[in-house]
């Protein structure tokens, strides 16, 4: 989780949060994959920390099957992350933190958005319209079907370029349980 943390921090100065875009992909009831690209908030030990609609598709498959994969890829700096594990919905007191610092035109777009619904274009401006009305100049409050997923690493593997396509890669996985919980480092033929 260091190593990880530190590849983050390395990521930081990319320009137009490149070093925070991270591919997320979840499971369908059917058993599919899918994926998109979502932005990495907050990380540290305990894991990393996106915001979604929680009505979403993402959301929805994160309900029936709590199990996700993440991919970072950054191509200035010739790495390559990729995070398994499992999700937890973080605090209602760490949502409101977060919600209440992106700028206001943000928050409104999180209550107009009804994300992954069928939509029309002039339904999401009225309900931008709507929303920027109703908030007036008040405050504009965290919507109850908006809030953070904390996924839980279980398993990570870094991948860094080197000569001859002879490429670094090292993969930690987490076994046990409880207090045996320990993590295994693994070099990996590139
Ligand atoms: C660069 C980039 C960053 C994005 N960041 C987020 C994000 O942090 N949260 C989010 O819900 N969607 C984000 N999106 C939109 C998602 O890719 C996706 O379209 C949306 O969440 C709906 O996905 P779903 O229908 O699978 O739930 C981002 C898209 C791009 C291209």
């Amino acid at each position: 989780m260091e190593q990880l943390c530190r590849w983050l921090e390395d990521a930081k100065g990319l320009p137009e949060e490149e070093g925070a875009r991270m591919v997320l992909s979840t499971v369908g009831e059917n058993g599919r994959p899918s994926s998109r690209v979502v932005l990495v908030k907050n990380y540290d030990s305990s894991g990393l920390v996106f915001y979604t609609n929680l009505r979403s598709r993402k959301a929805r498959e994160l309900d029936l099957q709590p199990y996700v994969s993440l991919c970072f890829h950054w191509s200035s700096l010739n790495r390559q992350i990729r995070v398994e594990g499992r999700v937890e919905l973080v605090s209602d007191a760490e949502a409101d933190a977060y919600f209440a610092s992106r700028p206001r035109m943000s928050q409104i777009g999180a209550w107009a958005s009804k994300q992954s619904s069928p939509a029309s274009e002039l339904e999401l401006e009225k309900r931008v319209a709507y929303f920027t009305a109703k908030f007036g100049s008040g405050p504009v409050p965290r919507p109850p079907f908006w809030g953070g997923f904390r996924v839980v690493p279980d398993y990570l593997e870094f991948w860094e370029v080197r000569k001859f396509r002879l490429h670094f890669r090292e993969c930690f996985r987490l076994t046990g349980e409880g207090w045996e919980k320990q993590w295994t480092k693994q070099r990996l033929f590139p």
